[in-house]
């Protein structure tokens, strides 16, 4: 099983990265206090795939974002992970194959995709390194 190691020095508070993880997109976002405050404010129950920001995070870390950048739906790239504004109204990211769109915990929202983005597994090898796999 191949690992990946990523340098997150550079990725600011609000921008969010593409890499590749087993040849599969991998997203990165350093989450704004604000991004994290609107995850925080959902109240889990009413999701369509319950969990919260801090089941999705590391503890301590919770801006750090790792997902998978496949759509739970028919396996899209969602927009958001370098393409500037496109987030889709929930903040996230939005695929646009069919209209899903994520929140700012990856959580699907609203369109036809079953489960939130993919969280790896991955840690944190140092203050700016994250292993994935
Ligand atoms: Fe993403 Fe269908 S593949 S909405």
């Amino acid at each position: 099983q191949s690992s990946t190691e990523i340098d997150i020095s550079a990725i600011q508070p609000g921008q969010a990265i593409k890499a590749v993880f087993r040849k599969q997109p991998v997203f990165i976002r350093n989450l704004t206090p604000e991004e994290i405050s609107a995850a925080e404010k959902v109240d889990v129950a009413s999701l369509r795939d319950p969990q919260s920001l801090e089941e999705r995070t590391k503890e301590g870390k919770t801006n750090w974002l790792i997902t998978m950048g496949v759509c739970t739906h028919l396996g899209c790239v969602p927009l958001g992970a370098g393409e500037g504004e496109v987030k889709g109204e929930f903040g996230g990211y939005f695929c646009p194959c069919h209209g899903s769109s994520y929140d700012t915990a990856a959580r699907i929202r609203k369109g036809p995709a079953p489960k939130n983005l993919e969280v790896p597994e991955y840690a944190f090898t140092s203050d700016t390194v994250v292993k994935i796999g």
